[in-house]
C-alpha cells in the first residue's frame, strides 16, 4: 500500500525521500519532515558516515525557484560518494527530488521574488545490513527556507581565528582514508572549531595545517584579493590538494572574476599572505561572500565595493568551467 501523499504547510520545510523502488531505482516522494524516517541503527547517525551536500535556491522574478549550480554540487555530492565508496542515487534522481521539493514548496507558499531556500541533499550508509545482503543507503532532500543574508554582517565582517587542525598538509595524499576533500556528515569537528572561536571572542575560523598552509574554514572556502602595482586585480584561494573541500562557490567566483579579467591563483597560502591583502572573505553557498575584518584579534581591511562585486559574481550563477573539477596546478601565492 503506498503512503498516503503528504502537503507541507506554509513556512515549514520540505522534505523528500529518495526511496528505493522495485527496480532498485529511486523515486521522490514528500513526506512529512516531523516525523521520524531514520532507523536509529542507521550508519549516518551512528558512525556519521555518510555525506551532503548544501545548496542555494532563490525565486527569479517570475517567482520560479531554481537551485543555483545545480551540477556543481551534483559533482561534488559523486565525488564525495566515490571517496566513501557509497552507492549514491544518481544525478537524475537527486534532480527530481529537488524539482519535486521546489514544486511541493511553491504550492504551499506564495513564493515572492529574491525568496531563498537552503537545499540540504544527504545520503547515508543506511541501516547496518546482514551479512552478504545488500547495503540500503538513506537518502533525502530538505528544502528550508534561509533567511535573507543581514546586509549588516557581510558590512561589518568576520573576526576569525586561525586554528591548526592537527593534520599536516602531506597528510591527504599519505592517508586518504581521512577523507579531507569529501563533505562527510562527520562535521562534529568543524562545529567544535566554531564553538571554540565563538568561546575566544571570535565569529569563524580558518583552519591551518600543521605545517603552516592556509586551508579553509568549518563551512566555507577562504578567497584573498591583491592589487598589482600595475592595478591588476588577483584572486586567491589555498590550493585544494593541502586537504580542502573544493568549494563550488570559490569555483563559480573564479570562472567569472576569470572572464572580467582578474588574474587567479590557487596558492598554496600561508598566514602571511593575508597581510597587505585588499580584503579577505570566507565564502559558501547559503551565506555567501562574508568578509573579515579580524584575524587573531589583529583588524584587517574591509573593502565593501570588492565584497560586493565578489557576491554579484556568485549571484550571476554562471558555468563554474574547470575550476569546479580537479587539482589546479599551484601557482605563486
Ligand atoms: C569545509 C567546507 N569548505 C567549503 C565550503 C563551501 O562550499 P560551497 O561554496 O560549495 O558551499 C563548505 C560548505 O559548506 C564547507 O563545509
Amino acid at each position: 500500500m503506498s503512503p498516503t501523499p503528504f502537503s507541507p504547510s506554509p513556512g515549514e520545510p520540505v522534505l523528500v525521500l529518495l526511496e528505493a523502488g522495485a527496480d532498485g531505482a529511486r523515486l521522490p516522494r514528500v513526506a512529512d519532515p516531523a516525523v521520524p524516517h531514520l532507523r536509529v541503527s542507521d550508519q549516518g547517525v551512528t558512525r556519521g558516515d555518510g555525506l551532503f551536500e548544501t545548496a542555494l535556491a532563490v525565486a527569479d522574478e517570475a517567482g520560479v525557484l531554481r537551485m543555483r549550480k545545480l551540477g556543481a554540487h551534483l559533482g561534488r555530492l559523486a565525488s564525495s560518494a566515490a571517496a566513501l565508496q557509497l552507492p549514491a542515487p544518481s544525478a537524475a534522481a537527486w534532480e527530481a527530488a529537488v524539482e519535486r521539493g521546489l514544486q511541493a514548496f511553491t504550492a504551499a507558499n506564495d513564493v515572492a521574488a529574491g525568496d531563498r531556500l537552503s537545499v540540504r541533499l544527504t545520503v547515508t550508509r543506511g541501516p547496518e545490513a546482514a551479512p552478504g545482503a545488500l547495503p540500503q543507503p538513506s537518502a533525502w532532500a530538505l528544502l528550508s527556507p534561509a533567511p535573507a543574508v543581514e546586509d549588516e554582517e557581510r558590512r561589518t565582517g568576520l573576526r576569525v581565528l586561525l586554528l591548526d587542525r592537527g593534520l599536516d598538509s602531506r597528510a591527504p595524499e599519505r592517508s586518504p582514508w581521512l577523507l579531507t576533500g569529501a563533505k562527510t556528515l562527520s562535521y562534529a569537528v568543524n562545529m567544535a572549531a566554531l564553538r571554540y572561536a565563538r568561546a575566544h571572542g571570535a565569529d569563524d575560523v580558518v583552519f591551518t595545517s600543521a605545517d603552516g598552509y592556509l586551508l579553509e574554514g568549518p563551512t566555507s572556502t577562504v578567497l584573498i584579493v591583491r592589487t598589482g602595482v600595475d592595478g591588476t586585480r588577483r584572486l586567491l584561494t589555498p590550493l585544494r590538494q593541502k586537504g580542502i573541500l573544493a568549494g563550488t562557490s570559490q569555483a563559480v567566483i573564479f570562472a567569472a572574476a576569470g572572464a572580467a579579467g582578474w588574474e587567479l591563483g590557487y596558492g598554496p597560502l600561508v598566514p602571511a599572505d593575508l597581510e597587505g591583502a585588499d580584503g579577505v572573505w570566507l565564502v559558501s553557498s547559503v551565506r555567501g561572500v562574508l568578509p573579515v575584518r579580524a584575524v587573531d584579534g589583529v583588524e584587517i581591511p574591509v573593502d565593501h565595493a570588492l565584497t560586493l562585486e565578489l557576491q554579484a559574481h556568485l549571484d550571476a550563477d554562471g558555468d563554474p568551467g574547470a575550476h569546479v573539477a580537479g587539482d589546479p596546478a599551484p601557482t605563486a601565492g
